[in-house]
């Protein structure tokens, strides 16, 4: 379905020479997304462009970005592309809307041991299941998954023993989870920015995991004065991985540890991540999973514009993610 080639790249904005693309990166201008969201004076003082200058730029960004009109039917045809990935359990696939959507982020939040990092194996073995069984490879096309882990708990035997139940073969569904070890939030975001490399060179990624999204930022920024500067630069991060779930139409599931005594909570703002703009066809997840009786794990939907908001229940069995 042709479309006309859409503006990509901060060098492909009107005005924008590769000297002012490596201006605005040096600012920390990395994506069309960091553009639209800056305001003229901002972008003007800090790369050293006039303020003309600075307006055009953001206009195009914007405009390349949908956050001017979109035609109702190029907006169909981009939802179209969407593609769901089952969790293992119909209960939490219904929950969903039909599994996991790709052109998404899911957060799932919650307290230690709720499934967060468990739902995580799970999504990164089930993504490589053929589409008629709720995965998204093809013929002589797996799909594959970037693991971005920052608290060292993947553990590739468990992806073993998930695909094996799964009937994959468990050395295959390894060779297609694509892991990396985030050492701090430079270096998991760094990470995040090499995906379309990865997607240029080849593979077929259609997942990528972060677990968790917040351990780092965490941990990095304590003191009072410095939750500001932790909020932005989150948001930039979970900007950063809007435009990969919507550019490359995959799915990114992070996770997010919550207390039970919430003083040290981070919020996922994902209105704010996106400058206060709603992104055209960037939805977003998030759930909140804890512990019931007898092993059994609750699942709710929270803040689903178009999805009740109501809680089902699964369980974490050795063969993975299932219903009860
Ligand atoms: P934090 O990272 O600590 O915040 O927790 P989490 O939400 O990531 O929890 P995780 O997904 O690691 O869930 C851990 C729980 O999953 C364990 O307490 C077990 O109940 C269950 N689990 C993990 N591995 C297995 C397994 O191989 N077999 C079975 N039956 N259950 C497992
Ligand atoms: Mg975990």
């Amino acid at each position: 379905m042709p479309k006309q080639k859409k503006i990509q790249d901060i060098e492909d904005l009107p005005g924008v020479g590769p000297k002012t693309a490596e201006k605005l990166r040096q600012a920390g201008y990395h994506t069309l997304i960091d553009i639209a969201a800056a305001s003229i004076h901002e972008l003007s003082e800090t790369v050293g462009i006039g303020e003309e200058t600075a307006k055009k730029i953001i206009e195009s960004a914007k405009e390349a970005l949908g956050f001017g009109f979109q035609s109702a039917y190029d907006y169909y045809l981009d939802r179209q592309q969407v593609e769901r990935i089952t969790t293992g359990s119909k209960a939490l696939d219904e929950l969903l809307g039909g599994g996991i959507e790709t052109q998404s982020i899911v957060e799932a939040f919650g307290e230690f041991g709720s499934g967060k990092t468990q739902l995580g194996h799970q999504l990164a073995v089930n993504v490589q299941l053929p589409k008629d069984r709720g995965g998204l490879s093809e013929t002589d096309k797996p799909a594959e998954v970037v693991y971005i882990d920052t608290e060292g708990t993947f553990r590739p035997e468990r992806i073993r023993q998930m695909a094996e139940a799964v009937g994959l073969d468990p050395d295959e569904a390894l060779k297609h989870v694509l892991v990396a070890r985030a050492l701090n939030t430079d270096h998991q975001m760094n990470l995040v920015r090499k995906v379309p490399k990865l997607i240029k060179e080849g593979h077929n990624i259609r997942l990528v995991v972060i677990d968790s999204i917040t351990a780092h930022f965490r941990a990095e920024y304590v003191g009072r004065g410095t939750l500001a500067e932790r909020q932005q630069k989150l948001n930039k991060h979970l900007r950063d991985l809007l435009k990969l779930a919507t550019t490359y139409n995959l799915t990114v599931y992070v996770t997010n540890q919550v207390m039970a005594k919430p003083d040290n909570f981070i919020g996922i703002d994902f209105v704010q991540a996106v400058g206060g703009h709603v992104l055209a066809h960037a939805i977003t997840y998030r759930i909140f999973l804890r512990k019931g009786k007898g092993g059994v794990r609750i699942a709710r939907l929270i803040d689903a514009p178009h999805l009740p908001e109501r809680e089902v229940t699964f369980k974490i069995t050795d063969e993975g993610i299932k219903d009860v």
